[in-house]
C-alpha cells in the first residue's frame, strides 16, 4: 500500500519551504553584545572570538550606527576597565567606562535603538567575581546587592533603558526594582538573566572583558544538570519583577528555555553566547562546517524553542541578510 499521508508534499519547493515556514526572524529581534574598553586609541580585536572586538568610544558608535541601519532591535554593551578593585568601584563611578559609553551612546542614539547594559560586577572586581566576597571568600549574595542597587542608579541615569542582570544573586530583581524606583526611574527595565547557567561557553568572553577570575561561578550561576531549577528561577524573577527574562546559553539550553517560554507571561530572550558563536567561526575557519547555514539554523533553533529576542555576535549580518531575504527564504 502506497501512503496517503506524505509530508513531503510541502518540502517540494523552495517556495513551498518557504510558505509552510514555522519559524521566521525578524531583525528587531536580534540584540547585538558589544565590548567598550577604556583607554584604547584603536578597536582591539578577540582572538577567540573572531570578527569582534573590544571598541573605543568612536567605534563603538560607528557600530552601533551599523546595527540601527541593519535594523538590529538593540545593543547590549559591556565595559572593560583598566583599574579593577575588590568592590568593583568603577561600575558605580558615573565615570567608569561602562557608564561613560552609556551615556556617549544614549544621547547619540537613544532615539533610535534600545541601549541595554550588563549589570555584574565581575568586570569591575580584581577577582573576577560576580560580586563582592566575604571574609571567608565566598561571593556575598547580599552585600553584592547592594552594589548591584548603585550600579542599577549610575546606568539609568547614564541613560540605560533595559538592565541585564547577569549576576545570579538571589533576589537581585526585586532589590534593583526598588532602588530604581526610589529614585524615579520607573521607566527603566529589567533583564533577568534568569536560568543562567555555569558553562564552559562563557570562555571567549572572559578574553573579551579580560576577566581576572580563577576558579568558577557555580555557588550561584545553576548547574548544567538542572532543568526545573532553571523555570523557578525565570518564574522568581517574574514574580520579582523583572520585564523580560532570559535564558544563557542558548543552544546547549533549548529544553529550559521551552520550558520558560511555556510559562513566562512577560518576553523570553536566550544568549547565544560567546563559546557558541566562536565554536562555528572556528569549525568554519577550518572548513568543516558551512558557516552561514549553521549560523542560521543555530538562530532558528533558538527561535523555535521560545525566544522572543536572541542576543547574537552575528546580529548585524544577521540582520543584514534577513533584511534581503529571510533565513526562511535560504532554506
Ligand atoms: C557576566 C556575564 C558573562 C557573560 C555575559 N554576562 C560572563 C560570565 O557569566 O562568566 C557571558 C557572555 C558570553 O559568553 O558571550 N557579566
Amino acid at each position: 500500500m502506497p501512503p496517503t499521508l506524505r509530508p513531503r508534499r510541502l518540502r517540494q519547493s523552495a517556495p513551498m519551504r518557504r510558505l509552510v515556514a514555522e519559524t521566521r526572524i525578524h531583525p528587531a529581534q536580534l540584540v547585538l553584545p558589544m565590548f567598550v574598553a577604556e583607554g584604547l586609541d584603536e578597536p582591539r580585536p578577540i582572538s577567540s572570538m573572531p570578527g569582534q572586538v573590544q571598541h573605543t568610544l568612536d567605534s563603538a558608535a560607528s557600530e552601533v550606527e551599523r546595527a540601527i541601519a541593519a535594523g538590529v532591535g538593540g545593543i547590549m554593551l559591556f565595559g572593560v576597565p583598566t583599574e579593577k578593585d575588590a568592590v568593583g568601584s568603577g561600575a558605580t563611578d558615573p565615570d567608569g567606562i561602562l557608564n561613560r559609553a552609556t551615556r556617549f551612546l544614549a544621547e547619540r542614539f537613544g532615539d533610535a535603538t534600545v541601549v541595554q547594559t550588563d549589570l555584574c560586577l565581575d568586570e569591575f572586581t580584581d577577582h573576577g567575581h560576580c560580586g563582592v566576597l566575604a571574609s571567608d571568600g565566598s561571593v556575598d549574595n547580599d552585600a553584592t546587592l547592594a552594589r548591584y542597587a548603585g550600579m542599577a542608579l549610575a546606568q539609568a541615569e547614564a541613560g540605560s533603558r533595559i538592565l541585564g542582570l547577569s549576576g545570579m544573586m538571589d533576589g537581585q530583581v526585586e532589590h534593583v526594582r526598588a532602588a530604581l524606583d526610589a529614585a524615579g526611574h520607573l521607566d527603566t527595565a529589567i533583564l533577568g538573566y534568569s536560568a543562567k547557567y555555569a558553562s564552559a561557553l562563557y570562555g571567549p568572553f572572559r578574553e573579551a572583558v579580560d576577566s581576572s577570575l580563577q576558579g568558577d561561578r557555580k555557588t550561584y550561576q545553576q548547574d548544567p544538570a538542572n532543568r526545573r531549577e532553571g523555570l523557578r528561577e525565570a518564574l522568581l524573577d517574574i514574580a520579582e519583577g523583572a520585564d523580560i527574562v532570559m535564558v544563557k546559553p542558548a543552544s546547549l539550553y533549548l529544553d529550559v528555555l521551552a520550558d520558560v517560554a511555556a510559562a513566562s507571561d512577560v518576553p523570553v530572550w536566550a544568549y547565544q553566547v560567546s563559546g557558541e558563536y566562536a565554536m562555528v567561526e572556528a569549525a568554519a575557519a577550518n572548513g568543516w562546517i558551512d558557516r552561514d547555514r549553521m549560523i542560521a539554523e543555530s538562530l532558528t533553533s533558538i527561535v523555535r524553542a521560545g525566544a522572543d529576542v536572541v542576543l547574537t555576535y552575528w546580529a548585524i549580518e544577521q540582520a543584514q541578510l534577513l533584511g534581503t531575504q529571510g533565513l526562511g527564504a535560504r532554506s
